[in-house]
Parts: C-alpha cells; sequence; structure tokens
C-alpha cells in the first residue's frame, strides 16, 4: 500500500485577543527571532502564542456513515500539555473557544500533562466545563505516563472525559451508532495490533468508527483493519517549522513521522494529525499556530 500525498490543510484562521502576558510575548518573539536568524538565511518567521491559534474545518468523509449521522461535528484538541508552558488561564480561554463551536463530539487524544501528576489538576478544572453534544473522549499519550499516567486516565475521568484505554464505545444518534475506539500509548509496554483487537473485542465491524491514537504512527496498520478514521497528535505539526514545501512540513518532526499534519489517506482508511495546541521542551512554536480542528463527517 502506498500512502497517496498529504493533503495540506486548508487553514482558515481566527485571531482571539485578550489576556496575554506581555512580557512573555516579548520573551518569546526575542528568543524565536534569535533561533529564526541562526537557522535560515532570509527567515520568514511567525511567532505562534495562544492568541495566534487556528480552527482548522475539514470534511472527512467517514466509511459507513449513515444519512443521520451526517454533519456531525467532533472537534479535536490534542498535545494540551498542562503545565510550565499552559496554564489554567490559557486553558479556560481554549475552553471557551471550543464551546463557541457547538461540538457535537469532543475527542482528546493525549498529552494532557507535560510531566508531572499534578498538572492534570488545572486541566480537569478548566476541561470540566466542555460543552459536547454526545461527550467528550480521550486516549492517553506518551507524556501522561512520564509519572502516573492510572492517576491522569482517574482525574479526567471524574471531570468528565471518558478514557479509552484499549476500549471502544458505542455513541447511538438519532438511533444510529458510531463506534470510538481508543488504544493506550504505544511504547509503553503496549503494542499497536495487541491494543487494537482489545479495543474492539466485541464491536460489530459494521459500524462508522473513529479511531484516538496519540501517535501518527499507525495509519498502514489501522488500515489493514478497516478503521475508518484515525484522530492523531504527537508532532505538534513540527512545533519549529522551517517551511511548507512539497506536501512536507520541514521540521524535526519529519525525523519521527512522515505524517506531520493535515489529512492522510490509505485505502479506505483516513488519519487526521492536529498540531495540538500546547508545547513541549520549547516554549515556543514558530510557523506552527496551535490548532483546534472541527472535522465534519459526511
Ligand atoms: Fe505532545
Amino acid at each position: 500500500m502506498n500512502p497517496t500525498p498529504p493533503i495540506i490543510p486548508d487553514l482558515s484562521s481566527l485571531r482571539a485577543s485578550g489576556g496575554v502576558d506581555e512580557g512573555r510575548r516579548r520573551f518569546m518573539r526575542n528568543s524565536a527571532a534569535a533561533l529564526a536568524f541562526v537557522s535560515v538565511p532570509n527567515p520568514i518567521v511567525t511567532i505562534n502564542g495562544d492568541e495566534e491559534y487556528e480552527i482548522v474545518h475539514k470534511n472527512v468523509k467517514l466509511p459507513r456513515l449513515p444519512k443521520e449521522l451526517r454533519g456531525l461535528r467532533v472537534v479535536v484538541v490534542s498535545d494540551i500539555h498542562s503545565g510550565p508552558f499552559m496554564d489554567k488561564a490559557q486553558m479556560d480561554r481554549y475552553v471557551t473557544r471550543i464551546n463557541k463551536l457547538k461540538p457535537d463530539l469532543v475527542l482528546l487524544p493525549g498529552d494532557f500533562v507535560s510531566n508531572r501528576r499534578e498538572e492534570i489538576e488545572p486541566l480537569c478544572d478548566a476541561f470540566q466545563k466542555l460543552e459536547a453534544r454526545h461527550g467528550v473522549y480521550g486516549c492517553t499519550g506518551n507524556h501522561d505516563y512520564f509519572d502516573d499516567a492510572d492517576h491522569v486516565v482517574n482525574e479526567l475521568e471524574h471531570a468528565g472525559v471518558r478514557m479509552l484505554r484499549d476500549a471502544h464505545a458505542r455513541i447511538e444518534i438519532k438511533g444510529k451508532e458510531l463506534a470510538l475506539i481508543g488504544v493506550d500509548d504505544i511504547g509503553q509496554g503496549a503494542e499497536f495490533h495487541a491494543s487494537f483487537r482489545r479495543a474492539v473485542d466485541g464491536l460489530d465491524a459494521r459500524l462508522p468508527n473513529i479511531l484516538l491514537c496519540h501517535k501518527p504512527y499507525h495509519l498502514e496498520d489501522a488500515a489493514d483493519y478497516g478503521a475508518g478514521l484515525i484522530v492523531s497528535g504527537h508532532t505538534h505539526g513540527g512545533q519549529l517549522v522551517l517551511a511548507r514545501a512539497f506536501g512536507l512540513v520541514f521540521s524535526i518532526a519529519l525525523l519521527i513521522s512522515k505524517y506531520v499534519e493535515g489529512l492522510y489517506r490509505v485505502d479506505a482508511t483516513q488519519m487526521y494529525v492536529t498540531r495540538g495546541i500546547g508545547a513541549s521542551a520549547i516554549n515556543l512554536r514558530v510557523n506552527c499556530p496551535p490548532e483546534i480542528t472541527v472535522l465534519t463527517l459526511v
């Protein structure tokens, strides 16, 4: 199987305002400008703070979707990374932005915290205010395992996020069903095939399905199983992006995955890789704004 070239995301931006620490912004911009100066001969650099987030809208044709579920609005928010670079005030602003989109479903494919178990508490305080008509679902990411994944998951469950750990959920809407499948972050002692088989145990294969899988490494594997749509994060869209050309995002993320951002397809299986909203390692996004994704099922 050969993946078709990635579809470059059709970005429609929405600029928000207010609540920004100017000193921090100045520091970020100066640091980034210095970085760009040494790395690119003629830099065209955009430093992206949380006020420069983008809402990316995509229509996704989901196999076996009954007509009653057409138009379902699925909001995907990944790589929140609560911690030193993502505080409660920022997360409150994101929750307000998400709620304004009036989602039918919210999917959170991992990396809720940065490093420590207690970082989940401000996230839960903010995200328990999410409003999604048919629920909020999540799966773990690699950062959620850095300290205490069970604690992270328990707190999220108490905040109203249904965490799918090698498990599935069936959602009934207008008398029709949609399956959500979630696998624990692969690599934490878990292996994709075993996790996926456990997750779909007892699931009717005729139902339309969406798979939550933090790392975008398993498109070909999931296509073998007939998954409809995968939602992933992990790459942060590259986070520090030098350029986009030839369907590629030139950043360090290319070293870990050929799928960095946007919509990809193998056979009838599609995968959407979101840039996410947070940052790790360095509090900086260059040419890579935080992303809230709205997938409309068609
Ligand atoms: Fe992440």
